[in-house]
């Protein structure tokens, strides 16, 4: 909280209690930090003095270097810089210490285990844990003292960077140049804060696809202008240094490189060295085996072809002396072989080379390492496209090589393609969708190494960070409170008090959403309807309803924050509501050509301004504090033409009305909602069945149920200047019984010209539900219901249809929950969890007595295996219920052609399971039964034969 925000009648009165109000922000973890001083607690700075670190001199150097950072992130907070020195067992101190060590490494910390008989089996012995607390007497001559003690050198940095966090500096300060609120007393309880050991193992990310936005902006930032010597790759120790203390200030420890024309052990030697030094384990992609990169290092120091049925002896070589570089330090190594440039290996490879390969492999560690136990050396087996298939054909490695399942690049564990698109832009992934997936991980256990592909990493601060959140310590989060990360992560960011953080998740939440439901390069002018619901004209003030809560807040912040909050906020959201307003003005300037309207040539306009926008606000990126980020959005990201990034931005393709011209059918049309036709004159939508069809003949359905009958009398006027007038009407229900027409003629008086007449017809009906019913009602041919909506929820065996907030494309997703509750058993149809939703309909498709009804359910992959795919099963009142698999079975290692594709399941971002029903006019119940877990149900659509095509399917039916 900061002292311009305050409006209050005093400032006397809150100076007073100025230090109480402020907020320890921490996400993730528990807090012992405050900021005020009292006996009961212990003074980091107080009264202008900070407690002196102590430190052993045979501590790692690592916990060193970070002891450093932490002495420097006090005097950030502070102002006051703490002495930092090497101790031994026989320092006499006048201040308070804060002791900081190693277990098993600190002599220090031995000595202050030995003075006292403290307890550290919290610690001793457990992956990355940590204990910190106030401890009396820890040596001879010092009566008090903070102790830090970590089970292992990244245990006691992760402790450091804890209370950074906890003491106002951002992970992110200087990746996302989050101010540090000042604060001029800092303590830390006694009884301190702790860790035990995380969730998952090995956790980290991967660059990938690094051109052209990281690779640009690293070149210009980290180098005189030229790379590596044998690669050209900008990526050397003054860009990984910033990477290797961000991954730890996250609780990370893992890293896969950049490997884009880049070789992480040659283009620069000291990027190995300075990553273990850090305390970070490298890695490398499925690709590039026994830590080097593939194919630039094979490219440069191979012999012969990259094929290990023809020229093994090379290969092994060259694998040798990348286990021998890597050897000193801290790695997980690769096994396994793809081909070379990331493709499958050739035809004639089979699972015994492969087999062959891994063995090598194993026998070239133990020689290397001259370890006789291989399983003491970390290995990590991807199994990605055809070496899943292998995989899925029966192909095992040892139990001791981790087995890395990949997720589909869409989010979707277990597999990976790169069609139909691939995304690099911006943030464009749901919190609730990436909770789902990783749940699912955990509730299986695989939690040995997670890595997420961070792309250039900028553009997905959160993400990033909510990805190593969970993975530290998944037991905090569940889908009750993902909300509650983003409003901390705002706090924490932007220094803001709580409503206005809820403001800003939620603007979040609906950024991801918007951008989920279909990726912006994806995105084309026909993708949202429009014609029908106002679904473009919706999506469009949405966006700038968005974009307006957001630049309230930006303008509101103090400058200082106001970076921070444009590069992780405010910028997403303006670039993003650029683009998609611009592909809809592209649209509708389409659609109103082919109907000879006039304000095409606005529209044509504003496509051109926000073309031009778009870059104005990637400028506006690069210019922030004096280009800190130059390049960092130079992602292409307008008009694709296949799955592969455009070569440049193009505009896509507008026209424009001759104006000095009058249209052939004259000064007006009438161009009714629902219909791509207008009147009077040609047009290739007037009628289904050709031109000679009556005027007017399609579009009287839109407003049929529930719209209009009688209309008021209403003038008004075009011209070229204002060359569109809507006219809405409203019904008098009072005055409409049953099924009823009117005709409205617009009537046109134009100067010099004879006067024309243009007939509309248009019927309503009058429908009214029987008294006492309950549930939702047919309107406009078809009746929508958000899938948590639901009349009535049936639990089984403690398994709960349970709605997953801001999840998907509309409102949220229900799944069965706990999704192990059955012991991951399955149920037959009509045995399971249900749940229910009633509704009324008065119309039949074709007046025949039947309806079609479609859930639209998340993608989500038939993790569990071919011979358990997932399932749904549903029923409308008694009928035998139906069971549908959704998700087209493929061949190993392969997806379902449907998967793939822009009209395809990831790309449309649902997947639609539909099934036709009898059911007469009247009330009915809709029922979904539980068969498989991890079934996602976002909406259901019930289709009476008036459902017309949308995006986002019809907006939600009234219920009564
Ligand atoms: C403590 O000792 C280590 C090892 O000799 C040295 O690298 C480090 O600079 C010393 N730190 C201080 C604060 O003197
Ligand atoms: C701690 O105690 C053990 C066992 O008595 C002893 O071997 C060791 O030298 C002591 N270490 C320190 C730093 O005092
Ligand atoms: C760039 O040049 C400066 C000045 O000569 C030098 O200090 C710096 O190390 C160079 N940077 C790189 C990445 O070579
Ligand atoms: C392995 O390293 C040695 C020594 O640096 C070098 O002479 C040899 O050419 C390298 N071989 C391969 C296959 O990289």
């Amino acid at each position: 909280m900061r002292l311009l925000n305050w409006k209050g009648p005093s400032l006397a009165v809150f100076l007073g209690s100025l230090s109480a109000l402020r907020n320890v922000h921490a996400i993730g973890q528990a807090t012992c930090v405050s900021f005020n001083s009292s006996p009961s607690v212990f003074s980091v700075v107080s009264g202008g003095r900070s407690a002196p670190l102590f430190i052993s001199e045979n501590e790692w150097s690592g916990v060193q270097r970070a002891a450093a950072d932490f002495a420097s992130d006090i005097e950030k907070v502070s102002g006051i810089s703490p002495t930092v020195s090497n101790v031994t067992s026989s320092v006499k101190s006048s201040a308070t210490p804060i002791i900081i060590g190693t277990l098993g490494q600190s002599s220090l910390i031995e000595a202050v285990v030995n003075h006292t008989k403290l307890d550290v089996s919290s610690v001793s012995g457990i992956w990355e844990a940590f204990m910190i607390k106030e401890v009396a007497n820890p040596l001879p001559g010092v009566p008090k003292a903070m102790v830090i003690i970590g089970a292992d050198k990244r245990g006691t940095i992760y402790a450091l960077y804890d209370l950074s966090e906890q003491f106002g500096v951002s992970p992110w300060y200087w990746w996302a140049d989050v101010p540090t609120t000042p604060n001029s007393e800092i303590s830390i309880s006694s009884s301190g804060c702790s860790h035990g050991t995380p969730t998952v193992k090995y956790r980290g990310f991967f660059f990938n696809d690094e051109q052209p936005a990281l690779q640009n902006w690293a070149m210009e930032k980290f180098t005189n202008g030229t790379g590596a010597a044998l690669t050209g790759s900008p990526f050397n120790h003054f860009f990984y240094t910033k990477v290797f203390e961000l991954i730890l200030r996250l609780k990370g420890n893992y890293l896969w490189p950049a490997q884009w024309s880049s070789a992480f052990g040659v283009d620069d030697t000291q990027n190995q060295p300075l990553a273990d030094w850090y305390g970070i384990v490298m890695g490398t992609s499925h690709e590039e085996p026994m830590m080097r990169s593939i194919p630039v290092e094979w490219g440069l120091f191979g012999v012969g072809p990259w094929n290990y049925s023809t020229n093994s002896q090379n290969i092994y070589d060259f694998w040798v002396n990348g286990t021998i570089r890597a050897k000193p330090y801290e790695n997980i190594f690769t096994v396994g072989m793809r081909g070379d440039g990331d493709l499958p290996l050739s035809e004639t490879t089979n699972i015994a080379v492969l087999e062959k390969v891994i063995s090598d492999q194993r026998q070239i560690l133990m020689d290397v390492f001259n370890e006789t136990d291989v399983t003491n050396i970390p290995q990590m087996w991807a199994l990605y496209k055809e070496v899943l298939g292998y995989y899925d054909d029966g192909m095992r490695v040892p139990d001791d090589i981790t087995l890395l399942w990949s997720d589909d690049n869409w989010g979707n564990m277990y597999d990976y393609v790169g069609d139909p698109r691939d995304y690099k832009w911006i943030t464009s992934t749901q919190m609730a969708k990436t909770f789902d997936q990783l749940s699912q991980a955990i509730d299986r256990e695989a939690t040995r190494i997670w890595i997420v592909n961070v792309g250039d990493l900028k553009p997905y601060e959160l993400n990033t960070e909510f990805f190593l959140t969970y993975a530290w310590n998944s037991s905090l989060w569940s889908f009750d409170n993902l909300d509650t990360f983003v409003s901390k992560w705002a706090q924490r960011e932007f220094d803001l008090p709580l409503d206005t953080a809820n403001e800003v998740a939620s603007i979040m939440t609906n950024l991801t959403r918007w951008n989920n439901r279909r990726k912006p390069e994806l995105l084309n002018g026909t993708t949202f309807s429009l014609t029908d619901y106002r679904e473009a004209e919706n999506v469009v003030s949405d966006w700038e309803a968005l974009l307006n809560a957001s630049t309230k807040i930006y303008c509101s912040l103090p400058s200082e924050f106001q970076s921070a909050f444009f590069e992780t906020v405010q910028h997403p959201i303006l670039a993003s509501s650029t683009l998609g307003k611009m592909w809809i003005a592209q649209g509708m300037n389409n659609l109103r050509i082919s109907q000879a309207r006039l304000s095409a040539n606005d529209l044509a306009d504003q496509v051109e301004q926000l073309f031009e926008r778009d870059y104005e606000i990637e400028t506006e990126y690069h210019q922030l504090l004096g280009g800190k980020w130059d390049h960092m959005m130079d992602q292409t990201h307008v008009q694709y033409f296949y799955w592969q990034q455009p070569m440049a931005d193009t505009m896509p393709p507008i026209s424009r009305m001759r104006t000095q011209k009058q249209a052939l059918p004259g000064a007006m049309r009438i161009a009714p909602e629902g219909t791509a036709a207008a009147w009077p004159g040609d047009n290739p939508n007037q009628c289904a069945a050709g031109d000679s069809c009556p005027p007017t003949d399609n579009h009287s359905r839109l407003f049929c149920s529930f719209e209009l009958a009688l209309y008021r009398y209403c003038e008004g006027s075009v011209s070229p200047s204002n060359p569109e007038v809507r006219v809405e009407a409203t019904v008098d229900w009072s005055q409409v019984t049953g099924v009823q027409m009117a005709q409205i003629n617009f009537n046109a008086t134009v100067t010099g010209q004879p006067s024309e007449s243009t007939p509309a017809y248009f019927v309503a009906n009058h429908t009214v539900a029987p008294s006492g019913f309950k549930g939702f009602v047919e309107g406009d041919g078809g009746v929508s219901i958000e899938a948590a909506h639901a009349s009535r929820n049936t639990s089984v065996a403690g398994i709960t249809w349970t709605e997953l907030p801001d999840y998907g494309k509309t409102h949220s997703g229900i799944t069965p929950w706990p999704r192990t509750g059955n012991d991951f058993n399955n149920f037959t149809a009509g045995s399971g969890p249900s749940i229910e939703y009633d509704f009324l309909n008065f119309n039949t498709i074709n007046d025949g007595g039947n309806v079609s009804a479609t859930l639209l359910v998340s993608p989500s992959l038939n993790s569990m295996g071919p011979d358990r795919p997932i399932k749904i099963a549903v029923q409308i009142d008694d009928q035998t219920p139906q069971t549908v698999a959704f998700i087209p079975p493929s061949a190993p290692g392969t997806l379902p052609p449907q998967w793939d594709g822009n009209d395809g399941f990831v790309a449309n971002a649902i997947v639609s399971v539909v099934t036709n029903w009898s059911a007469p006019p009247g009330a009915h119940t809709f029922k979904i039964w539980m068969v498989e877990p991890a079934v996602v149900v976002q909406k259901i659509v019930i289709d009476t034969g008036g459902v017309r095509p949308s995006y986002l399917g019809p907006p939600e039916s009234i219920s009564l």
